[in-house]
């Protein structure tokens, strides 16, 4: 079980930080190190300041892989997908996470602790840490997202 030991930058906004905490211990349990950029209470903050910085740290490559957690997922998941090499799947359910890993190389994981529960959101962490990117077509499909021609587009 969890084979890729590489260490997991998260965050999360308020409404993300009890289940932060929670995904944090289990984190510890099994033996993954993590770096916490916050938030460090349920005190109103801008999931978008927590979401820039998970997303910058993957992007330039200081960790191979993030968890994000805001109220819905949503927002988390708009502000982390707009930075390059950034492929942030938001799973409110196991086949989401799973399939986010074995088609899609997802390298940020992103819940929302308002709308599931602290079970199944250890269900989905757990299916995102132990599924394998399988490769091939679906690398091809993904190389895509690097050579869009935004200014051809614009015509
Ligand atoms: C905070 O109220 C909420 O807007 C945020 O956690 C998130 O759900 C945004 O997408």
């Amino acid at each position: 079980m969890f084979e890729n030991k590489s260490p997991i930058i998260i965050g999360s906004d308020h409404a993300g930080y009890i289940l932060k905490e929670k995904v944090k211990t289990f984190l510890k349990n099994h033996n993954i190190e993590f770096e916490d950029i916050g938030t460090d209470s349920e005190e109103k903050v801008d999931y978008s300041d927590f979401g820039i910085k998970v997303a910058n740290a993957v992007s330039k490559g200081k960790f191979e892989r993030g968890i994000l957690i805001c109220g819905t997922g949503l927002g988390m998941s708009m502000v982390a997908n707009r930075f390059p090499h950034v492929k942030a799947a938001l799973c409110n359910h196991i086949y989401s996470s799973i399939m986010s890993r074995r088609h899609n190389n997802s390298n940020i994981l992103i819940m929302g602790g308002r709308i599931i529960s602290d079970s199944l959101a250890i269900e989905i962490l757990k299916a995102w840490l132990d599924t394998q990117f399988e490769g091939g077509r679906h690398q091809v499909r993904l190389d895509k997202f690097d050579k869009i021609d935004f200014e051809s587009l614009k015509k």
